[in-house]
């Protein structure tokens, strides 16, 4: 192909973006079909919301003041758990949960040589972060006697190698065809003029588009219609990176589930355990519920008091549960967010690759938690964070596997000790998600009546 379509070239023409053809006569005829492929495939149409959004970095602005956001506590007595539970098991068994998992983040800062989910976790014996959710679906599924399906988001730089990783490991016992794996979306980042960057002569710079690609990608992927033709109802979101995360939570989803008309999206939060705490704070904003990034709240509002405690306490752990018709029914196109960046690129002059010192780029991503708003019946459980955040994003210091690992192994020395074990100081331990998913999981299994200081014991 020497030529390039003329619908090709208005178009480029229509938004300014002629420049990633100056390469062209210097391309093989393969490399000016990927190119021109690459074209094809973008969005045009959202490029001029782009542009507006990096100009006016229209996202950090809102012109709603917020407030607190109110909450249901796992500690309130007042709420019969039980009946509470046996309501989200019930939902369970009749085969109306499925787990969905955004595994599409490319893990800079743990800086980890493959998918995040790929990622040694656990403290003794090593398990992926993928193994963790496979195990605990595994679990659930036996234990209520259904099958769950899992629905893993990758993005296109690791689809191939997350579905290799996952039948090389034989999905972990689960079956091949509970298992729905789909790429999220890609997005042209621009530099300071609004132009695209060219990260090779014959390929456009895209990034993965954010967690919140996720809406679309559903959509887009016919996951949707794969959740309805089993009956799901709830889909249970977690994020790839939380070794303590109960994906299958019958608390939780009974709650959901309670109101009379079931609600749309309900979500866990954590006492924040400082105010600094870089989480996402869940906010009121007007009649909505919303989360705020920590960079987006003012120091005055991270640290506002509400008598002794934080008045923005209630920090995201990205846990949510969505209904599938609520899923359906919402737009997919959340709002974007910008963030300044090095983007490596062609040098026109020159023709080499440049790496930039400073930034040079907007880069766009959306996020999930961007449909809370949407939704009109919303509610946030606040949980123990022992039992349910150890979250890996760095390489080393706060939020790294070091520090996951042992805050999981206190929560199996909490959960043995509470079945009556004694496990002394210095003791390492863990936990199965095919032992138990629980206290009372654990209390119907042969445990030690104790363990020593030094010993390395996994159940
Ligand atoms: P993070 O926001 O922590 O990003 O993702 P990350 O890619 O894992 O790590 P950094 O920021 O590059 O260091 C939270 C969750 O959202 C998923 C991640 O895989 C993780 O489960 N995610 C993030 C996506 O699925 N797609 C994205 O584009 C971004």
């Amino acid at each position: 192909m020497s030529t390039v379509p003329s619908s090709i070239l208005q178009l480029l023409a229509r938004f300014g973006q002629e420049h990633v053809l100056q390469h062209w006569d210097e391309l093989s005829t393969t490399s000016k079909s990927k190119l021109l492929k690459q074209i094809e495939s973008i969005d045009f149409e959202i490029f001029d919301q782009l542009v507006a959004v990096s100009q006016c970095n229209a996202n950090k602005s809102s012109e709603n003041a917020i407030l607190p956001s109110p909450f249901i506590s796992v500690a309130d007595e007042g709420i019969g758990w039980d009946d509470v539970e046996k309501a989200g098991e019930a939902l369970v068994r009749q085969g109306k949960l499925g787990v969905l998992t955004v595994a599409g983040g490319q893990g800079t800062r743990l800086g980890w040589n493959g998918p995040k989910g790929t990622f040694p976790a656990t403290p003794i014996t090593g398990k992926s972060l993928f193994q963790l959710i496979a195990e605990q679906i595994l679990f659930a599924s036996e234990k209520y006697e259904v099958a769950i399906p899992w629905y893993i988001m990758t993005s296109v730089e690791n689809d191939e190698i997350t579905r290799s990783f996952l039948l090389d490991n034989n999905c972990f016992g689960l079956d091949r065809t509970d298992i729905f794996v789909f790429p999220q979306g890609v997005i042209p980042a621009v530099d300071m003029n609004g132009k695209m960057l060219l990260v090779e002569k014959d390929q456009i710079f895209m990034n993965p588009d954010g967690h919140g690609g996720v809406i679309t990608a559903l959509h887009r992927s016919g996951a949707l219609e794969e959740m309805a033709s089993r009956g799901i109802e709830h889909l249970a979101y977690v994020q790839v990176d939380n070794p303590l995360v109960k994906v299958i939570d019958p608390i939780f989803l009974g709650l959901h589930c309670s109101d009379r008309s079931s609600r749309e999206v309900s979500s866990k939060c954590v006492m924040k355990s400082d105010p600094d705490e870089r989480v996402g704070v869940f906010c009121k904003r007007g009649a909505s519920t919303s989360i705020v990034e920590y960079s987006d709240m003012t120091t005055e509002q991270t640290h506002e008091k509400h008598g002794d405690n934080l008045a923005y306490c209630c920090g995201s752990i990205a846990a949510h549960l969505f209904a599938t018709s609520f899923i359906e029914s919402a737009a997919s196109d959340l709002p974007w967010h910008v963030a300044h960046k090095v983007v490596p690129f062609i040098d026109s002059s020159t023709g080499e690759k440049v790496t930039p010192q400073k930034a040079n780029a907007y880069k766009f991503e959306r996020f999930v938690f961007d449909v809370l708003p949407l939704a009109s019946n919303s509610i946030v459980l606040e949980t123990e964070r022992n039992e349910e955040f150890a979250p890996i994003k760095n390489a080393s210091g706060h939020d790294s596997a070091e520090t996951s690992m042992k805050l999981q192994c206190e929560r199996a020395t909490a959960w043995l000790q509470a079945c009556g074990v004694e496990v002394a100081l210095g003791a390492t331990v863990e936990i199965s998600p095919t032992t138990a998913a629980s206290i009372g999981d654990l209390k119907r299994t042969t445990l030690p009546t104790q363990i020593t200081a030094g010993e390395i014991v996994s159940l």
